[in-house]
């Protein structure tokens, strides 16, 4: 239903509209003002309780120059949503959209000829606003200097951070008090980043994950990041006041736009719950349907990939001077594994000319993205491949030079169609081509962005390392599957700090609020000296924990990263990751705390099967799940893959148990978990 008492107003009185407006929705209460200095302000309940409490509105324009910070209202309108959709693949069969909408009409006072509109959707977890520029009578060209939204906490919360940057996300997370962040300290620490454009000391970057004193759980990020920069988050310790700050193109301007647009929406979701969180979809929701007519081509994967042994120093991505990783014979082996175990693609990496010179060079061309080393056969291992019903999946390390990859990138994707090959991983290490733009300003937002397009256009799936973090787009472009956006696997070697056992139970109530990442689980051989012995770095995991982040770590391509010959030394735990589904219909978030734990059991994609994974941080803990999800009266067949008596994270983490048994919907267990441990399990229907 929709009000509209806008149009029949606005030509009466301004005045007739209250100065503070009240909508409630749910268990939220949304107040919206205009104080004495005519700023725009709102604040937020959450079951009678502040969360957030008075916080301005506003953007700084370089054009025309203008600081947009006082307003008239002119009109509200108010209306209410409740539909559900079907998603082409994710973590349920559907999901409920529903909200209330109010659009706030606002003209700036300094320049009565700007009209614009805050524009709210409160849900059932929690609200998002944008900005939106209706067409105007006579300016068309905006040029954002900064945005100047507030979200003024009610207190010194506990939080999951990572600094503020505008250039990577692969940051370890930070858990302290607001008023105990400092980012440039906590960066110092770093030493294995790529490339860094650090903010400040009080800048922090979204998801943020917050939880007050009186446990409330709070998520503050953006939705459908499109045609404008990532969003970051400076903090004013004295009133814990977060104000957004965007990243800044060579010029130190932010964004182009051209009326009529909208920024991307700020979302907060909130809950007394941990799990509701991980629950929410209201990112999603937040993104517009596809626009995609045809999507059967889109395809969940697991995969495999010459990859890891390079990480690891037993082969490397270059030809001249190295051992090379990316051979026909090589790949060859990789393909007949992984077609054993019913996998459906092999990335390979190091395929193609140029990894001799490849880092820190800063130039365009280094790769042309189709021609291979001339030990990698492509027709033949293509054609393989296929035989064994399985595909390779491709990949383009851009090495930041970007303008490079989108004069090449409709030849590579013809090179790739030619061998049917239709799934891409891209990558941007390095300094990005144009030279000053950063990897979360607005020209490359949109250029990942063209990639999806174009990758759409040719249909093949992608999957983007180094990327701006995700804000719910895959909604919009179902084959943009997934992204790195965050320290996955790979830091496992990092010779400083690598990944602590926290990590993995932070980055779902972080990074994958925005969408999938491809982590890359799967390690089971744990002291990574076994190519290299100077190699002093060892993963900060259980085996049986590597197996449960196939369900805690939500992707709809999913690595299996380890090498063939460490999964035969343990083919019965591999055998989950052969069993796991990457499509679900259902999942069900059992139990969660940020920093601690995560349980989640999913069920497979129009199966009867339920998969369970649990992990825990550097503490022991005893899981305790009642399966009263499964489907009563029917029996399952349990296969539980938890930690060996003897095993933790620091000593034999190749310890396991592989226990069997029946149980059904009463059944209730008591798994327990090692330090930096976990487990596994699925429940086959009988
Ligand atoms: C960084 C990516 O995250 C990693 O997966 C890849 O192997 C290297 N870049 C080389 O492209
Ligand atoms: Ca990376």
């Amino acid at each position: 239903m929709k009000s509209k008492y806008f149009f029949a107003l606005v030509f009466v009185s301004t005045s007739l509209f209250a100065q503070k407006n009240e909508f409630r929705f749910s268990d939220f209460e949304l107040s919206t003002s205009l104080n004495s200095n005519k700023q725009f302000t709102y604040s937020l309940n959450y079951l009678g309780k502040h969360i957030i409490k008075e916080s301005a509105i506003g953007l700084d324009l370089a054009k025309p120059l203008q600081k947009l910070v006082a307003f008239n209202l002119l009109g509200l309108d108010t209306s209410e949503v409740n539909t559900t959709w079907k998603p082409i693949w994710g973590e349920q069969d559907e999901i409920r959209n529903n909200y209330k909408e109010i659009t706030c009409h606002l003209q700036s006072i300094n320049s009565p000829s700007i009209l614009m509109d805050v524009q709210f959707r409160i849900f059932k977890d929690g609200i998002g606003f944008r900005y939106i520029f209706p067409k105007q009578n006579n300016l068309q060209y905006f040029i954002v200097k900064d945005e100047l939204t507030e979200f003024h906490l009610s207190g010194d919360h506990k939080a999951f951070w990572i600094p503020g940057d505008f250039d990577t996300n692969e940051y370890m997370y930070n858990t302290t008090k607001l008023s105990e962040v400092n980012a440039m300290d906590a960066a110092s620490k770093e030493k294995d980043i790529a490339v860094t454009s650090l903010i400040s000391n009080q800048s922090v970057q979204t998801p943020l994950m917050l939880k007050s004193e009186d446990g409330i759980y709070i998520n503050i990020h953006e939705a459908a990041l499109l045609n404008y920069p990532a969003m970051n988050l400076n903090l004013d310790k004295t009133n814990y006041t977060l104000t957004s700050t965007l990243v800044p193109d060579p010029v130190g301007n932010k964004a182009y736009l051209q009326a009529p647009f909208n920024t991307p929406w700020r979302t907060i979701i909130i809950s007394n719950k941990a799990k509701n969180i991980l629950a929410s979809k209201t990112i999603l929701n937040l993104n517009e349907p596809t626009k995609l007519e045809k999507t059967d081509w889109i395809k969940p994967q697991k995969y495999m990939g010459v990859w890891w042994e390079m990480h690891i120093g037993k082969a490397t991505w270059q030809k001249e001077g190295g051992k090379h990783g990316a051979t026909t014979e090589n790949t060859k082996k990789y393909l007949d594994f992984a077609a054993a175990h019913h996998f459906d693609g092999v990335l390979v990496e190091g395929w193609n000319k140029g990894w001799e010179e490849w880092f820190g060079n800063w130039r365009e061309d280094v790769f042309d993205f189709v021609t291979p080393y001339d030990d990698y056969n492509i027709d033949y291992l293509s054609k393989y491949a296929k035989e064994k019903g399985i595909k390779l999946i491709m990949h383009h390390e851009t090495s930041g030079a970007v303008t490079s990859y989108e004069r090449r990138f409709d030849t590579a994707f013809r090179f790739m169609q030619l061998y049917g090959i239709n799934t891409v991983k891209t990558g941007y290490v390095g300094k990005i081509i144009p030279r000053g733009e950063h990897h979360d300003g607005q020209w490359m937002v949109n250029h990942y962005l063209r990639v999806a397009e174009k990758t759409g256009e040719y249909k093949i799936m992608l999957d983007a390392h180094e990327p701006v973090h995700s804000t719910g787009l895959h909604r919009t472009y179902p084959n943009w599957m997934s992204n790195e956006a965050a320290r996955g696997t790979e830091f496992n070697n990092a010779p400083t700090l690598g990944i602590v056992p926290e990590h993995q139970t932070i980055l779902p109530f972080t990074r994958l609020m925005g969408g999938p990442m491809d982590y890359t689980p799967g390690l089971f051989h744990f002291k990574l000296n076994q190519f290299d012995s100077s190699r002093k770095q060892v993963v900060k995991s259980t085996l049986a924990k590597q197996l449960a982040l196939y369900v805690t770590m939500y992707s709809p391509l999913q690595m299996a990263a380890d090498l063939p010959e460490n999964y035969l030394k343990h083919m019965d735990a591999f055998q989950f990751i052969e069993d796991v589904p990457v499509n679900w219909s259902e999942t069900n978030i059992i139990d969660a705390e940020p920093g601690d734990f995560i349980t989640i059991a999913r069920r497979g994609k129009n199966t009867k099967n339920w998969f369970v994974g649990s992990i825990t941080d550097e503490n022991e803990r005893i899981s305790t799940i009642k399966l009263d999800f499964l489907e009563k009266g029917k029996k399952y067949l349990a296969t539980i893959y938890k930690d060996g008596a003897d095993a933790n994270y620091d000593q034999y983490p190749e310890s396991y148990n592989i226990e069997k048994k029946f149980v059904d919907a009463n059944t209730s267990l008591n798994i327990k978990m090692a330090r930096g441990g976990g487990f596994a399990i699925s429940l086959i229907q009988q």
